[in-house]
């Protein structure tokens, strides 16, 4: 495969060529504000359809600004410099784009935001199932909290942040689980560690609200809406404890407009008994239906297409 080019700073370069230094600020404290978007390569067309490209770089423009950033890019330059990114890169097969605005000052001992230059760039990899497993997942709780809004705003994917992901993730991978169930500071079912979690009741679906805590999901968005009626309806601020999510219905993991390879749910919360519970693939299918090969046929999705060497059309 040649070489993905990346956007650095104002640069389209090969990957091996875009480097920062040892002393960058966002490699010693996390402050950088990223996105994690989906291009699934259709082969029937011979397109790359990247999942609400817009969506994901408003979230990004809000959470830099969070970090006191100035991004010199607008929404539509950062989409157009996207799809150059994987125009240029000539992927034919499914990617993740990694999109960062991040403080790129050359600068330790410093923890004043305002002080440090900002920069962004943004790269994507050939990237298959989040997950790999088949049928249900089998999840734990995770010891650690997912974090409060009262310390770092959970709500745009702020790169410090995520050590608290990869904290329950790392522990529920060593104790041979697949995935870890975050709960919030209430003890209430909050998400994945790098997922929204749906609960499947009869024909409804449901989800915590935003004020458990969760990222605010563009899959969760467009699986479910987000009036505050709609999410979280299963228990008034959250979707209940973990034995609510136990016996009310199928916890579902989902993220990034794409589902993880198993088609079935993963098991709900364990508590510290760590049960897991066995899927049931029908229940959970209809919500992994746009995989790449329909979503063209979805208009309501926005994707942004890209041809394969060709123009980008906005909007499906
Ligand atoms: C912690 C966390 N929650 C939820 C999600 C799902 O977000 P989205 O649907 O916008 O990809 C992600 C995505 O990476 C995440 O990291």
């Amino acid at each position: 495969m040649v070489e993905p080019v990346v956007f650095l700073d104002g640069k389209y370069l090969p990957l091996s060529d875009a480097k920062v230094g040892i002393m960058t600020h966002a490699l010693h404290y996390g402050t950088g504000a990223f996105e994690g978007i989906r291009g699934n390569w259709n082969a029937d067309d011979n397109k790359m359809y990247i999942f609400r490209l817009r969506e994901h770089y408003e979230r990004m423009l809000t959470g830099a600004k969070l970090l006191w950033m100035n991004v010199p890019y607008s929404l539509d330059e950062l989409c157009q410099i996207t799809v150059e990114v994987i125009e240029r890169s000539g992927f034919t097969q499914d990617v993740y784009i990694c999109p960062m605005a991040y403080k790129g000052e050359e600068g330790v001992a410093n923890l004043n935001l305002r002080a440090l230059k900002d920069s962004f760039m943004c790269l994507a990899i050939p990237f298959g199932n989040y997950i790999e497993a088949e049928g249900a997942l089998k999840c734990e709780v995770a010891s650690w909290r997912r974090v409060d809004d009262t310390m770092i705003p959970p709500r745009f994917k702020l790169a410090g942040i995520y050590l608290n992901s990869i904290l329950a993730k790392t522990d529920a991978l060593a104790r041979g689980f697949a995935e870890a169930i975050m709960l919030n500071q209430d003890g209430h079912v909050c998400e994945g560690t790098g997922e929204n979690i749906f609960f499947v009741r009869g024909n409804s679906v449901a989800t915590p609200s935003l004020e458990s805590n969760v990222l605010p999901g563009i899959t969760r968005a467009h699986r479910h809406g987000t009036a505050p009626d709609r999410a979280g309806h299963a228990g008034g601020g959250a979707a209940g404890g973990p034995e609510r999510a136990l016996h009310v219905g199928r916890g579902v993991p989902h993220r990034h407009g794409r589902p993880h390879s198993g088609r079935g749910p993963c098991g709900p919360p364990a508590g510290g008994q760590r049960r897991h519970w066995p899927g049931d693939a029908a229940t959970a299918r209809p919500l992994f239906r746009h995989r790449s090969r329909e979503e063209p046929q979805v208009p309501a999705l926005q994707h942004h297409r890209v041809a394969a060497c060709g123009r980008a059309v906005d909007g499906a």
